[in-house]
């Protein structure tokens, strides 16, 4: 963390919060958002991920205010909240990612008094990069600290997703919240959501790239309909495992069953894009190894073609990006994330980007009349304390 980002989220909290008797010292902690390589809306399907920290992060300053209230401020929005309830708040949506993992805390035992807290970050917003899980973990972590939890990051990581499920109310998966807490720098990590078994593998093709392009289409996960797509999968999982009581989760299935399930054909275009993610996910993570580049971009394509006609969590303007790209013959382009709007993944040689992308904006602003940006990244730490 910069001098200049803790003297910011410092001076918030002294000229924000005024004092009380028994502050505790200011202690610092960041998060960061993350990239999905391959294995997209699987997460809760209990397939496999590949999604790795980026060098993007929110920053956290906290202490305990010994007042038995909350005291929030973001600096990004410059908006604060005061509260000693932990109830859903619909004026300031952004304190609810704070709130939500105190009433998971809570409800799981663990203590929490009131405690002050002033935070920024530069993960773009509704761009597909996990910003919100970035708050959650951070806080959880940072709660654990000043709070004595004697809990590890996985658990950190569960507890952050029920606060996205039970209180933001977005059903998501773990794959955010569990790569924010565990990542380690240049590593992705091969997740399986359903035995949350990891391992980390390191992402280094050489003379390639990747990059990410931003839509600049501005997705809510909470608006969109990312929580009947998990609907779906569970009507369709709870179909497979009629038939077959071994299937648990949709990652299990085959063809044979899906056909067979009478699943609604929806449900079936659903399943056909989580069985295809697994061998993608597979051939990818093979790929990554062998280091060829080319068999990885094409599963990118691939992937983001099932995303689109499959699983329908793309949108007009992340199509036209990732054809765009196609139509350059670079290796590969998929949305990430959520979908409906946020990033594209592009990997390309390297050298090529700026190039390709000050062609691209132009394109893309006469079609849509939006702004795309492209994001450089490389691949950083989990949650972690700032000294
Ligand atoms: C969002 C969710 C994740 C996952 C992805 C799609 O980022 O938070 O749990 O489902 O979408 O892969």
């Amino acid at each position: 963390m910069t001098l200049s980002i803790r003297e910011n989220l410092s001076s918030s909290l002294s000229d924000i919060f005024p004092g009380a008797s028994s502050l505790g010292p200011i202690r610092f902690f960041s998060a960061p958002g993350r990239v999905n390589i391959i294995g997209e809306h699987v997460d809760y399907a209990g397939g496999l991920v590949f999604p790795a920290a980026i060098d993007f992060r929110t920053n956290f300053a906290i202490r305990t205010n010994g007042l038995g209230t909350f005291r929030l401020y973001s600096l990004d929005f410059q908006s604060e909240f005061v509260t000693k309830d932990v109830i859903y708040s619909e004026e300031k949506p952004w304190a609810n990612y704070i709130l939500g993992v105190v009433s998971e805390a809570r409800s799981l035992g663990l203590r929490v008094e009131g405690f002050d807290l002033a935070f920024t970050g530069n993960i773009p917003q509704g761009a597909g990069l996990s910003s919100s899980a970035a708050v959650e973990v951070g806080v959880a972590f940072a709660l654990s600290k000043i709070f004595d939890w004697d809990i590890t990051k996985e658990k950190i990581a569960l507890l952050a997703q029920a606060a996205e499920n039970h209180f933001v109310g977005v059903n998501c998966g773990i794959m955010d919240q569990f790569v924010i807490a565990v990542a380690k720098p240049s590593s992705c990590i091969s997740l399986n959501t359903e035995s949350l078994e990891y391992s980390y593998h390191s992402l280094d093709l050489p003379g390639y790239e990747f990059y990410l392009i931003d839509s600049n289409v501005k997705h809510s996960l909470k608006e969109s309909e990312y929580n009947d797509r998990r609907k779906e999968v569970e009507s369709a999982t709870s179909k497979c495992n009629k038939l077959s009581p071994e299937v648990k989760t949709l990652s299990q299935a085959d063809f044979f069953l899906i056909e067979k399930a009478g699943l609604t054909p929806s449900e079936f275009k659903r399943a056909v894009h989580i069985l295809g993610e697994r061998s993608r996910a597979q051939n990818v993570i093979r790929s990554l190894k062998d280091k060829n580049a080319k068999e990885v971009g094409e599963e990118l394509f691939s992937c983001h073609e099932s995303l689109s006609k499959n699983f329908q969590v793309s949108c007009e303007e992340t199509d036209f990006i990732v054809e765009w790209f196609r139509s350059e013959n670079v290796l590969g382009a998929r949305m990430i994330g959520g979908g409906f709007g946020g990033c594209v993944l592009v990997l390309d040689k390297e050298g090529r980007s700026s190039y390709l992308f000050s062609k691209l904006e132009k394109e893309y602003s006469q079609k849509f009349g939006l702004n795309a940006k492209i994001y450089k990244f490389s691949i950083s730490e989990g949650v972690r304390e700032d000294s």
